[in-house]
């Protein structure tokens, strides 16, 4: 079994600067090590270097900030995570912001056009161009992915390869109010924190498979924002949200989607180590290596 390691450090979806930083810190914290020491081959080939567009050649489009950058930097990790999927190696995808996922879910998308996405997060990331407020891209990569709202011509190498059927949420507590309408219009499932303490973890990830799943027999993308996570659980984030995962709740899931034996790709994204107190970035980035730790198969017995 090998795990290839795609380091991103990209922050064009989002205006905060450090969270390029994250998967350097990632790496840094013996993410490499701690994966060998879990019977991974890992192959990781240092962290991506990506063109520089100046803002001045990159204007906006509509609110849309950086579309240029952010849709070439995506275009270029799409290959890259395709490319390990097609070889049958895990794609573990550090960021980096959340707009990464139009990449890395379209990479997995190009070899396994029927895999499903578990999208684990405090937002939707599902704005287009008419609903977005902050015009940041990183909160839109799911519309991109699902064909929904008017064209940006920049993003046409995004083919619309994800169904809303084979996409679920778990962790949601900060949906802008036309996110809702899309969620809603669309039929995709979503169990927010509502639902997490409703029924407990267990059976929230129970019901998430078996709706994306129901068979048990098709490859699975898991995309973690660390903010899902409790700010007092993971500070160092761009857009912390009250009322999140616990340590416990955010290991659970990545612990049982690795039990399927499904998976074929994890991005561990928004990592910010320019944000916060020194200790609240030396937590942020041990839990994000135990989650990553746990996505591949660390038990705790
Ligand atoms: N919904 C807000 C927006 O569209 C916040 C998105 C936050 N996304 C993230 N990947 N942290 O700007
Ligand atoms: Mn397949
Ligand atoms: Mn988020
Ligand atoms: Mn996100």
């Amino acid at each position: 079994k090998t795990v290839a390691i795609v380091g991103c450090p990209f922050s064009g979806g989002q205006p905060k600067p450090g969270v390029d930083k994250g998967p350097i810190h990632l790496v840094e914290a013996g993410l490499i090590s701690q994966f060998e020491g879990l019977g991974w081959n890992v192959k990781f080939e240092g962290h991506h270097q990506f063109e520089d567009i100046k803002t001045n050649d990159d204007p906006p489009v509509g609110i849309l900030k950086n579309p240029k950058l952010v849709s070439r930097v995506t275009e270029s990790i799409a290959k890259v995570v395709g490319e390990h999927v097609k070889n049958g190696e895990l794609a573990v995808t550090l960021g980096g912001d959340h707009s990464l996922a139009m990449g890395t879910i379209s990479g997995t998308l190009s070899t396994h056009p029927e895999a499903c996405v578990i999208w684990v997060d405090a937002h939707a990331d599902i704005n287009t161009i008419e609903s977005t407020g902050s015009g940041n891209i990183h909160g839109m990569p799911v519309s991109f992915l699902l064909g929904l709202g008017s064209k940006v011509p920049e993003f046409s190498w995004v083919k619309p390869l994800l169904k809303p059927e084979n996409l679920v949420y778990i962790g949601l507590r900060d949906v802008d109010a036309g996110e809702k309408a899309i969620l809603r219009d669309n039929k995709i499932k979503a169990f927010s924190m509502h639902e997490v303490d409703r029924y407990g973890i267990g059976k929230v990830v129970e019901m998430a498979l078996d709706h994306v799943n129901p068979n048990r027999d098709r490859p699975i993308h898991l995309s973690f924002d660390v903010d899902a996570l409790d700010p007092t659980v993971a500070p160092s984030t761009g857009t912390p949200v009250r009322g999140g995962l616990t340590f416990r709740e955010g290991h659970f899931i990545c612990e049982a989607i690795y039990e399927t034996g499904l998976l074929v790709a994890l991005d561990l994204m928004e990592v910010n180590p320019s944000l916060e107190d020194e200790a609240s970035v030396k937590q942020t980035v041990a839990v994000g290596c135990s989650l990553l730790r746990s996505g591949l198969g660390e038990t705790l017995l």
